[in-house]
């Protein structure tokens, strides 16, 4: 087993034993041949007798022999290798007992030989390479036992001391056979995962042999390091509005430690159940992800609280704020703060109609708003304070024209793109009485023919107030005022509702042709308002006077007789019929007839001059006495007409027929005069009673003193109506004719 050569240094101990054995010492490791001692010399037998009484070295059994006897010298030699260790491990001392043997006669010689250790063994460690394994949690001064060397040397041979090439973490302990490894420095697995340690056993030999191990550390993690964030905080920004899914941000943390203290997860740390609703987090990969609604109006900013957490429960946190975006998603709302509806008309430009606010629930830009209004209507938006606004009017309003007004306020942001709103609001224009009613026409004409029935409509007046209800009411009166001397309202009425003018009574053309009244109308309001028109009133003839004739006096009163010369010749005027027509027109124009003659061919009458000529020469033949009978007849429709005598004296003398004329004048003027004075004296006491009686009624009832006439002026027509009243209408005309030449 080993080749180590040893040298001649050789110990012979013969050792005489107390039984007499002979014993040897020497090394093991002698080289074959070696010369361990002369067993003849130490028995005392005779060399040259060993040949012939064949002498042996005797091992019981088949054991090995070790050692041989040289017949020649008796020399003890080694016959095999002799290995200590082999024979005897770790025995201390190692002794092999063998015989001689020798025959003639038979000798049995015991003697032992006692080998002796050289160092010829290194210490040796069962393993080249030993692996353990400690938790990188060990505490300082942790033992941890190494399995010792060996060395098949003994004593001072064997494995005598240990040494450790320097390292960081660990010393080494030796008592006794125990041998451990002392942790002097806490491992970190994240730095050093594997430690090799060289340890090295020396034994006592000398040369000192030694053996090394490798011992091979490996640092188990500990989870001993908690996750760590890329980042302290980080920042996302996020569009509202923003899709489901959308990847807001990914936190990382990284965990030095391995396998389960090293798997990171990821989790909401304490956030608010609203956040939970809104964000997901994805355990594995640490995705933060919208979940919910995003919107920026609710909420701006969110501030996540990330917790990573590794296998065994050691966490970390980490902050995410999450900005809001805004997004240009809401309209502008108008709000109407006030509103003064309905607005009087007459309002001065300028006035606050009413307030508008607008809001946006957008930020920025998204949240300018500009307002306006649409064209055309008399209103302006002022911008007021903050998104304030004022509608105010720009121009007079007329409710007459324009009465409700729908203004459609737009707002609009400044959003991209940009968003609007717009909202109207109704205003309605409150009447103010400014119009006063005006008649359609500038002025009424009114046609009635004379004797028409009282009441009856004569024409009717119209007039338009464009104001509201009660502003805009007509009520037609009459002006007080006076026609003839009389108050109007004697001769019409209006009514106050239709405007429908009536007449109050009979009309008489002869007396009155036209006269004027004045219509107001005037509305309700308060105070009202009111225009005039002159209504006039024309009254038309009718047919109801016959021809009146004046000359010759008419038939019964009077024998009015003319003189023809005899010498008259064809042509000469002879008389002339004169009559009158109180009517007018047509039915005044009068025309004459001769409707009887004495002679017919001889006077002929001019159809519209009622004169009565000639129409031959008179003759001696004719008679001196002619008689016409004129009809004098109007144009009216049917015409009416009167007739007269004419008595005709062919004669050149009147004295020729002298009881004509007496008779005829006298009683004619004494009766007319008598007429007269009986009128005047009796018209006069009238008059004088009726003044006394106006006075009386004056005195008494001075508060209504326009009921009657309208004193001394109205007289004058008064008497003459009186006189008209008093006399027959022959009369006043017979009257008329005396007066007038006078
Ligand atoms: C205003 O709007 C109302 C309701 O929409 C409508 O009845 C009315 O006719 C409008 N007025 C004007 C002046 O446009
Ligand atoms: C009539 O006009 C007056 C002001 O002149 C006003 O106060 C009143 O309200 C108006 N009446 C109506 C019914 O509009
Ligand atoms: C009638 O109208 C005229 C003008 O149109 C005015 O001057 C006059 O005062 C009015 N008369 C009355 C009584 O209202």
């Amino acid at each position: 087993m080993m080749g180590l050569k040893v040298s001649c240094f050789v110990f012979f101990l013969l050792l005489q034993a107390v039984n007499g054995d002979v014993s040897y010492s020497f090394q093991e490791e002698m080289k074959r041949g070696s010369l361990i001692g002369n067993i003849a010399k130490d028995l005392n037998l005779d060399s040259s007798k060993l040949f012939a009484r064949n002498a042996r070295v005797d091992a019981a059994g088949n054991r090995k022999r070790y050692c041989d006897i040289s017949l020649s010298t008796g020399d003890l030699i080694v016959a095999d290798r002799i290995d200590r260790e082999g024979l005897c491990g770790e025995k201390l001392s190692c002794v092999i007992k063998r015989d001689l043997v020798l025959e003639n006669p038979l000798e049995l010689h015991p003697f032992s030989l006692h080998i002796h250790d050289i160092n010829d063994n290194s210490p040796q460690f069962k393993e080249e390479l030993i692996n353990i394994e400690i938790r990188e949690s060990a505490v300082r001064g942790a033992r941890f036992v190494i399995e010792e060397a060996h060395d098949a040397d003994v004593g001072q041979n064997s494995v005598q001391q240990y040494s450790l090439k320097k390292n960081d973490n660990f010393i080494l302990a030796v008592n006794g056979n125990t041998i451990e490894l002392v942790l002097d420095k806490e491992l970190d697995r994240e730095k050093q995962q594997n430690i090799n340690l060289l340890l090295t056993a020396l034994d006592g030999g000398s040369p000192q042999r030694s053996g090394t191990v490798v011992i091979h550390v490996t640092v188990l993690d500990a989870n001993d390091n908690v996750p760590v964030f890329s980042q302290a905080v980080y920042k996302a920004s996020l569009p509202e509005n923003s899709p489901l899914d959308t990847v807001v941000v990914t936190v990382s943390a990284t965990d030095a430690d391995e396998g389960v203290n090293g798997e990171v997860t990821y989790e909401f740390g304490h956030v608010s159940e609203d956040v939970k609703k809104v964000f997901s987090i994805d355990r594995k990969n640490g995705k933060i992800k919208v979940k919910g609604a995003i919107d920026f109006e609710t909420v701006a900013t969110y501030d996540l609280r990330i917790k990573a957490k590794d296998g065994l429960g050691l966490s970390s946190y980490t902050k995410v704020t999450v900005d809001v975006t805004d997004v240009n998603d809401n309209i502008p709302v108008i709000y109407v703060k006030s509103l003064a509806n309905p607005i009087p008309e007459n309002v001065s430009p300028g006035t606050e109609v009413s307030i508008i606010n607008v809001q946006d629930a957008d930020s920025d830009n998204n949240q300018q708003v500009r307002c306006s209004i649409q064209q055309g209507a008399p209103f302006k938006l002022v911008p007021s304070i903050k998104n304030y606004y004022s509608l105010v009017t720009t121009g007079q309003l007329d409710r007459e024209l324009v009465s409700d007004y729908n203004i459609t306020i737009t707002a609009t942001d400044e959003g991209s793109p940009p968003l609007s709103s717009s909202k109207t609001v109704q205003l309605s224009v409150a009447d103010i009485n400014d119009n006063p009613p005006v008649f359609e026409e500038q002025s009424y004409s009114a046609y009635v023919a004379e004797n028409n029935k009282p009441g009856s409509t004569l024409s009717s007046v119209t007039a338009r107030d464009p104001d509201w209800r009660q502003n805009g009411t007509v009520i037609y009166s009459l002006l007080a005022g006076e026609v003839n001397g009389a108050p109007v309202s004697s001769y019409l009425s209006v009514n106050g509702d239709t405007g429908v003018i009536h007449a109050v009574r009979s009309f008489d053309y002869e007396q009155l042709r036209s006269f004027k009244v004045h219509v107001m109308v005037r509305d309700n309001g308060s105070p009202p308002l009111s225009s005039n028109v002159t209504v006039s009133v024309f009254i038309s003839d009718v047919n109801d006077n016959s021809p009146q004739i004046l000359y010759p006096a008419p038939e019964g009163n009077s024998f009015m007789t003319e003189l023809v010369p005899k010498a008259a010749h064809a042509g000469s005027l002879v008389s002339k019929v004169i009559a009158v027509d109180a009517d007018s027109g047509q039915n005044a124009w009068l025309s004459y007839h001769i409707v009887k003659s004495t002679d017919p061919g001889l006077f002929t009458i001019g159809v519209h001059s009622g004169e009565i000529r000639t129409q031959r020469d008179i003759s001696e033949s004719d008679s001196m006495k002619q008689n016409l009978i004129v009809a004098v007849k109007d144009n009216g429709q049917p015409s009416l007409s009167a007739t007269c005598s004419m008595y005709l004296l062919i004669s050149d003398n009147l004295a020729e027929v002298p009881e004509l004329k007496d008779i005829s004048y006298d009683e004619k003027n004494s009766k007319l005069t008598s007429y007269l004075i009986i009128a005047l004296v009796s018209v006069s006491t009238f008059f004088l009673t009726f003044i006394i009686i106006i006075l009386g009624v004056r005195f008494c009832r001075r508060r209504k003193p326009r009921l009657l006439f309208d004193g001394a002026v109205a007289i004058p027509s008064a008497y003459l109506l009186l006189i008209t009243q008093t006399l027959t209408e022959q009369e006043l005309y017979a009257a008329l004719t005396i007066m007038t030449p006078t």
